[in-house]
């Protein structure tokens, strides 16, 4: 049988050039030769203050543009109509450090924005998350988990967890995931190349796939770079600019800009004008492949409910294994 892949975007706004190059791309090839699952988390997407009304208008939002960009509908679920994630997620709880997830990079990070903002307020679900996110992952038994840098700590977590489990339960139960990167899984925000690009920073800090074409120019137009003044080491702003060329793979335009960096003949303007020109040429074809998409949101949506409740099965196939290993009582009502 055909190994297992897993893996989730929240549906927190559009999606990003960083979850693009970092993950998503990914997702879409490796459909071609493996067994694959992709969720879009809902249940992740409460743990920072949100709206609910809004919640579902995204959750179905990112399944149309996850569409959009070549993910399968019969791989696609929303993780809330399989809330075996979340039963999973409990048992977990008892296998997880308390330390350990206390020290998660993106806890400390979100959990500052979170005590910012006008609440004040951090919630359980926060500092939880990512045992829910070792749920999402071993539930599926799978094998590869395509993700960005970003996710490392996460996934190492998730594999103390899976081996805490088996050791108590006395049997490898849970395979161990192994991180599936693409060759750019850190994309920087253009207005700050010193952090991350990403949804949760601002509307400055991230690029969607899905932009106004003026935008998206703009934003790569006014992109952060340098003073020119000749480094040892190249600025992170332009190596930024250079890793979206690479990325989307214009590579004879890379090697025609690096090659001018080199002999320090490269003009700014005009490899931004480059970048720009090669986002615009994905961002037409994903726009007008949604318009196609979104001609039928009905039918979209009865393939999503019918393709979640198929993907449920082996969910919960593992939860009667997971509560009979565990000690729990397991009777069929
Ligand atoms: P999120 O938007 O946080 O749900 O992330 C969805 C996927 O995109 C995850 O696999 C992340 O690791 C990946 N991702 C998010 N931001 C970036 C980035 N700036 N560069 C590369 N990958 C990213
Ligand atoms: N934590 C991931 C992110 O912020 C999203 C996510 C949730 C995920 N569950 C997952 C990713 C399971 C991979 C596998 O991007």
């Amino acid at each position: 049988m055909s190994k297992r892949v897993l893996s989730c975007i929240q549906p927190t706004g559009d999606i990003h050039f960083g979850n693009y190059f970092g993950a998503v791309k990914n997702w879409v090839s490796l459909q071609d030769q493996y067994n694959c699952m992709y969720g879009v988390v809902d249940y992740h997407a409460m743990t920072m203050p949100y709206n609910p009304k809004k919640l579902k208008e995204n959750t179905w939002e990112l399944v149309y543009n996850l569409l959009a960009v070549g993910v399968k509908a019969e791989n696609l679920f929303i993780q809330s109509l399989i809330p075996e994630h979340a039963e999973l997620g409990w048992i977990f709880n008892n296998f997880a450090s308390y330390g350990r997830v206390e020290n998660m990079t993106q806890f400390k990070d979100k959990s500052k924005q979170s005590s910012q903002g006008k609440e004040g307020f951090i919630s359980v679900g926060l500092y939880d998350y990512p045992v829910l996110q070792a749920a999402d992952i071993l539930i599926y038994r799978a094998d590869f988990v395509p993700v960005g840098e970003d996710q490392k700590q996460h996934l190492e977590l998730t594999k103390e967890i899976a081996n805490r489990f088996n050791n108590q339960v006395g049997k490898e139960y849970f395979v161990l995931p192994e991180m599936l990167r693409t060759e750019t899984p850190k994309i920087m925000s253009t207005a700050d190349p010193t952090r991350k690009m990403s949804k949760s920073a601002g509307e400055k800090h991230n690029i969607s796939i899905f932009a106004d074409e003026k935008r998206l120019r703009k934003q790569i137009g006014s992109a952060v770079t340098d003073s020119g003044e000749p480094t040892s080491e190249m600025s992170p702003g332009l190596a930024n600019l250079f890793q979206l060329l690479k990325a989307a793979n214009n590579l004879t335009a890379h090697d025609e800009q690096m090659a001018a960096y080199t002999s320090g003949a490269l003009k700014y303007s005009e490899l931004k004008g480059i970048v720009a020109d090669t986002l615009v040429g994905l961002n037409r074809e994903f726009v007008e492949k949604k318009e196609a998409i979104t001609a039928d949101k009905k039918a979209i949506k009865n393939q999503i409910k019918a393709s979640s409740a198929e993907i449920r099965k082996r969910a919960q196939a593992t939860i009667r294994e997971v509560k009979d290993l565990c000690g729990l009582s397991n009777v069929k009502f």
